[in-house]
């Protein structure tokens, strides 16, 4: 399947993404790599591997909305069977989830519900719990708050900062968003409201 990957930071889920390129029972493709801000690692990362790459600024629309029919154009133009958003840090409208709705999922290093947002590494620390996690779902229209794939537990350690407590969560984070995006493209992925599953429509 042809994937297109959404990006803002450092793109090591990008790069696990495109590590299981080397797979060829992966079933999937980067095909374009899309990111709201220039001048990241994770560009670097796409353009090292050979994969077009499109920035899409907010700076260079008049208004949110533009930027929105913007991205989701930008989007089109690969023809994805799947987005993946690998530390995207935007949250797309309507037209994003008019097109690709049900084909978009989204990578978050906590335990969904809980901790959702741009900071859930920090305020899982800042909560106190023992144990944190990452989480697989599907994009819906609000912030993290789609059907969940797949998640997985890591443990919170006495002295741990955001920093290395993400760090351990990444390495789970990247292991599980492969084998997701490796049976999604191999299985299907079929959602019906809240609920979502890999393979055969039920
Ligand atoms: C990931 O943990 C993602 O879940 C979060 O930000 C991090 C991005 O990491 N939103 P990278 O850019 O893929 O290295």
């Amino acid at each position: 399947g042809r994937l297109v990957v959404l990006v803002s930071g450092t793109g090591s889920n990008l790069a696990a993404l495109l590590d299981a390129h080397d797979d060829p029972a992966f079933g999937a493709r980067v095909v374009g790599v899309l990111s709201d801000r220039p001048g990241i690692r994770a560009l670097d990362v796409a353009r090292d591997a050979g994969i077009p790459t499109v920035v899409v600024s907010l700076k260079d629309f008049p208004d949110r909305a533009a930027w929105d029919v913007a991205f989701a154009e930008a989007m089109a133009v690969f023809s994805p069977d799947l987005v993946v958003h690998a530390g995207f840090m935007k949250i797309l409208g309507a037209p994003s989830l008019e097109r690709f709705g049900g084909r978009m999922i989204n990578t978050h290093p906590a335990l969904l519900p809980s901790f959702p947002g741009a900071h859930g590494v920090r305020d899982a620390l800042a909560y106190g719990v023992k144990v944190t996690g990452c989480s697989v779902i599907v994009l819906d229209a609000g912030v993290d708050s789609g059907p969940i794939l797949a998640q997985e537990a890591v443990p919170v350690l006495d002295g741990d900062d955001e920093a290395t407590l993400h760090e351990r969560i990444k390495v789970v984070e990247r292991r599980l968003l492969v084998e997701s995006v490796g049976r999604i493209a191999r299985e299907g992925l079929h959602v019906d409201g809240r609920t979502a599953v890999i393979g055969p429509p039920a």
